[in-house]
This record gives structure tokens, sequence and C-alpha cells, in this order.
């Protein structure tokens, strides 16, 4: 063959579905043609660009009873992500350099895809050193699982966000305004809510896009704050994530504690309203915040952590809503899978010459129910249970097909960190 390996058949290209065939060399995209010979074809199927999943939480190291670099990255590319951006409320957090090579060292011998590193800022310490090396910042507006707040007044995120300007790194906010936030008791997902009110977020959201800076904020879960998306300014982008779009505070869960996420769980009327604004593009991208803590854990609603693992999850069921007409094809994939990769990690996310040869093939006819026991997160829980997804039957990772018929074929070690850098006269992405 012409080329290391080749694909062929429907294809979505430049926002349309077309006959063609690729050819990758060194785990890219060399050529678009209509015909390749001895192309692998996938005949009726869909040949879609895989997915990055810009907020994840790994665990590791630090807390892998939860999750590893391994489970988190297979969990990943089951459910067609070949890159993902890791959180730093890992222990130690990441925002010093020995924490950052603690978990690069750790990340790059398990990774089975792509990923980075996303820093904090603890103490008013930001690492440059760590910052060059991280595809983004996250900002903890208020407390939430991990334990960090970065407690910064108008001014102080006036400045960070105009020192920001300096590295081209997006800012991640974890958007709940802590002035609103309440510590009252907490035996169901209705006084969780009590505690994390609409109007925390609301406050926060305004209070970002007010900035007027490039900025993005993470998962939206309320109409109030979905409302104020409309008033974003150049560079400003929110993501939701999909425990937000398909459950409410009044969803069935075999344990209540496996709704308990921060922001919390809302309204149907909220639910709705971020349906809206993911349409209408308020809401630029759906990230899935996989956030996996154990059953034990989640036992008491108390004492559980906040957190719902959807690494897997976001693309079926995101998918099987377009097939039950939530949502429209073309929209879902820019939301899932072209806007995260062009904020985000710009050399995925679309099937050109000269981006990765991620893929994902897909049979839009393979509708299935969600299993926890089919999942391959450590938590082996989901509050997605028996809901229609349709999962990839193929991933490729830089031209390689890691999951080959439903089956994993990678192997620990194979994903890089996309944002190391490395010696003068290397390419970064050789
Ligand atoms: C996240 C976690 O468990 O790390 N929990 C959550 O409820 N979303 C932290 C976060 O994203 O806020
Ligand atoms: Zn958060
Ligand atoms: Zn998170």
């Amino acid at each position: 063959m012409e080329f290391d390996n080749a694909v062929s058949g429907r294809i979505y290209i430049n926002g349309e579905i077309t006959d063609a065939a690729v050819g990758i060399e060194h785990g890219r995209i060399k050529a678009i043609k209509k015909h390749i010979p001895g192309a692998k074809d996938y005949g009726e199927r869909l040949i879609l660009p895989a997915r990055v999943d810009p907020h994840v939480h790994f665990r590791d190291p630090g807390f892998t009873e939860k999750e590893d670099f391994f489970t988190g990255t297979l969990s990943a590319v089951f459910g067609a992500v070949s890159c993902v951006l890791d959180m730093p409320n890992t222990s130690p957090f990441l925002y010093r350099y020995h924490a950052f090579e603690e978990k690069e060292h750790t990340a790059s011998k398990k990774a089975v895809i792509d990923y980075g590193l996303i820093t904090g800022i603890r103490n008013r310490i930001l690492e440059e050193k760590v910052l060059k090396r991280s595809p983004a910042l996250k900002i903890y507006m208020a407390e939430t699982t991990g334990g960090v707040v970065n407690d910064l007044d108008d001014l102080a995120l006036q400045y960070l966000l105009n020192m920001m300007k300096d590295y081209e790194k997006p800012v991640i906010f974890h958007a709940e305004d802590p002035k609103f936030m309440k510590k009252g008791e907490e035996k169901s997902l209705k006084e969780h809510l009590k505690n994390r009110p609409d109007i925390a977020e609301e406050s926060a959201v305004k209070r970002l896009i007010k900035t007027g800076k490039p900025l993005h904020i993470a998962h939206v879960s309320s109409k109030d704050g979905a409302e104020l998306l409309k008033n974003k300014t150049d560079g400003q982008t929110a993501e939701v994530s999909p425990h937000h779009l398909f459950l409410t505070l009044d969803s069935e869960f075999e344990n209540p504690a496996y709704g308990k996420v921060n922001p919390p769980l809302r309204t149907k009327a909220d639910r709705d309203a971020l349906w809206d604004a993911l349409r209408d593009g308020r809401i630029d991208m759906v990230s899935s915040d996989h956030a996996p803590h154990t059953i034990d854990e989640k036992e008491e609603f108390e004492t559980s952590p906040s957190g719902i693992p959807g690494v897997e999850t976001a693309l079926p069921l995101m998918l099987a809503a377009v097939k039950n007409g939530l949502l429209d094809f073309k929209r879902a994939v820019e939301a899932l899978i072209e806007n995260p990769a062009n904020k985000f990690c710009p050399q995925k996310g679309s099937i050109e010459v000269g981006k990765d040869a991620d893929f994902i093939i897909i049979d839009m006819k393979d509708i299935r129910k969600i299993r926890a026991e089919d999942l391959h997160s450590k938590a082996g829980w989901t509050p997605f249970e028996g809901m229609d997804a349709i999962f990839p039957s193929s991933v490729y990772v830089r031209g390689n097909e890691i999951i080959k018929n439903g089956n994993f074929e990678g192997k620990k070690g194979f994903g890089r960190n996309l944002w190391m850098i490395k010696s003068a006269g290397h390419n970064r992405h050789s």
C-alpha cells in the first residue's frame, strides 16, 4: 500500500458525510481520496473523528482505588475518546513541578490514549514550568471534591486573565460562587441542591462573562446560567456534561448518591434549558466531567463525595439522543468532537490532511442499553443504567486500531502527553 494504513467508507469531512478513503502515515492523515487500494472498508458505517474530552478526573496519583490512568483511558477509548485532559485535583494537587513529574511518570506508563495534564493554582502559586507543559489552567471558584478553592475577587480575576493572555492557554472555571453556598444538612439530592443553589452558578457565570476575557466555563448546570451565556464575548466558551442533560434531582437511582455531583442536578426546567442552549450554540461543547468514586464511598448520602463517572458514556448517550431526535447530528459532532478539539487540542477532532489519524466507527442502528458491568471505569456503577447508547465498534488513535470490533487491542504506555516540551529541534508531535 501507498500508506502505512488506510480506511474507507462514509466519512465525516467538512460537515458532510462523503464516500471517501483516508491514507495514514506516521499516525497522521496524509491524504483523502476517492479510493485507496487496500484500504480497510467500513461499508455503511460512519467514520467520524474521535473525541477529545477536556474534563476528566483520573485520580492518579492519590486516589487510585477510584480510577487510575490505565482504567480511565481504557474507559475513555471505549467511549470514542482519543485524548483526555486530566484535572489537577489529584494527590498531590497538581501545581508544583514535582507533582507534574510524578503524574506524568505514572500517566506515561499507563495511558492507552493521548492526554494532557491540567494545572491548578494553590496558595496563589502558579508555576510557569508546569503551565508551559499543561493544556490549560483550572480555577476552582468554589469548594468541590479535592478541597482547593481559588477565592479571587474581580480585580484578581482580571489580573489573572490578563496575565494568561501571554501563555495562550485556556483558563477553565468551576463556576459556583461560594458567597451563595450553604453548609446545611445534606441527606438528599434536594438538600444538596439547597446548599448549592442556582444563584451560586448564576453569580459566578455573570462575573466571568463580565470580564470580557477569553475563558472557559465548566459544567454549566442551570437555566439561569445557560441564559447568561448569550452575553459571552470573543473567546468565551462553555461546556455541559451529560449528567445535567439526562438526569434531574427527580431521576430514579439505584442509590441516591449516584446523582450527587457539583454543580448539583437540578429540575426538569433546568435540564430542558441546557438542551436549548446546546442546540443554539450558547453552550459550545459537551465534556464528561468524569468523576469516579467507589460504590462504598457512595453508600451514605451525607458523607458521599460528589462526582459521576461518564467518560465512556458521553458520546454514546449523545448519539442515541441524536437518534431519538433531541439534537441534530451535525450539532452533536460540533459539540462533542470538533469544538473541544478546536479549543484545547487542535491537532485532533477533524478528518483533514495533517491532523492526527484518530477515528471512530459508528453504526447509528446499533443502539444498546448502558450497563455498569459493561463499562471499564474502576467506579463500577453508572447513573445512566438502562439508558440508550450508541458505542463505537472501532477506535483509531494516531492510525492504530485501539478498539477493534468492540475489543481492546491497545497497550499501556501508547498514550502520549501532547503538551510535553521536547528538546530544541524536535517536533512536538514526532
Ligand atoms: C469532581 C470530582 O469528584 O473531582 N466532582 C464533581 O462533583 N464534579 C470535581 C469537580 O469537577 O467539581
Ligand atoms: Zn467542577
Ligand atoms: Zn470536574
